[in-house]
């Protein structure tokens, strides 16, 4: 039991980077060698390189920056990164928000939009609470941020989910299908991080 209780946490933070790597390789190779980006340099190439190169940061940074060992011993590299890490999370939840809008796919407008916005807000958050000092809430809404970021690893294998396992198999359609894994691949995360942060501690107060 104890053992187990030791080994959670690093359990976790291995599945999170496995799966990053792996849908991080699956969708370059999808986007930049099988797909294509468009057909000008305008016509979202550079937003899909320009994206591509700005969420590499929080992707990659997210697990160093809550690894606590690392935070404690080395404090100076932990700000440099959180600033690192913050400048790719704006910037490429701008580039983000401009490819929502003119993808395709209607039905995936309304939640990566939303989606945007709420990265943006969660980031921005987590620095106006570290430049106040306040590291309770920084810690906060760096969880919430680094879980929005994640998005991008929950729809792929929420994706492989409903077309390899037929997880959404109640819905006939595609496009209500899309859309449903759509909003759950970050509507479903945040919802438990915030059981976890918020609702448990605010419920086991007396
Ligand atoms: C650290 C996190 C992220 C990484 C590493 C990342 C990376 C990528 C990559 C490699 C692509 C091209 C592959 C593809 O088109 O499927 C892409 C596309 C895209 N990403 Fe991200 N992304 C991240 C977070 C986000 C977030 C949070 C949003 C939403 C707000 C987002 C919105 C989009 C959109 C809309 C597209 C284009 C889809 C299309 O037009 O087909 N990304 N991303």
């Amino acid at each position: 039991m104890n053992t187990w209780k030791k080994v959670r946490p690093k359990v976790f933070w291995l599945s999170i980077i496995v799966l990053s790597a792996y849908y991080l390789y699956r969708a370059i190779l999808f986007r930049f060698f099988n797909e294509g980006t468009g057909p000008t340099f305008w016509n979202k190439q550079f937003l899909f390189v320009f994206h591509l190169f700005t969420t590499l940061a929080p992707l990659i940074l997210g697990p160093i920056q809550f690894w606590n060992k690392f935070r404690i011993r080395y404090v100076e590299w932990h700000r440099l990164l959180g600033k690192i890490y913050i400048a790719g999370s704006l910037l490429g939840g701008l580039t983000a928000l401009i490819l929502g809008i003119t993808q395709p796919y209607e039905g995936s407008i309304v939640p990566v939009v939303i989606l945007g916005l709420l990265w943006l807000f969660m980031t921005t958050s987590a620095w106006v609470t570290i430049k106040r000092k306040d590291i309770k809430n920084h810690r906060l809404f760096m969880i919430r941020s680094y879980t929005l970021a994640l998005t991008f690893v929950v729809l792929r294998l929420l994706g492989d989910l409903v077309y390899k396992a037929n997880l959404l198999f109640f819905i006939q359609s595609e496009e209500v299908k899309d859309a449903t894994y759509e909003w759950m691949s970050w509507v479903l995360p945040l919802l438990i991080v915030e059981l976890w942060i918020s609702w448990v501690p605010a419920l086991k107060k007396r």
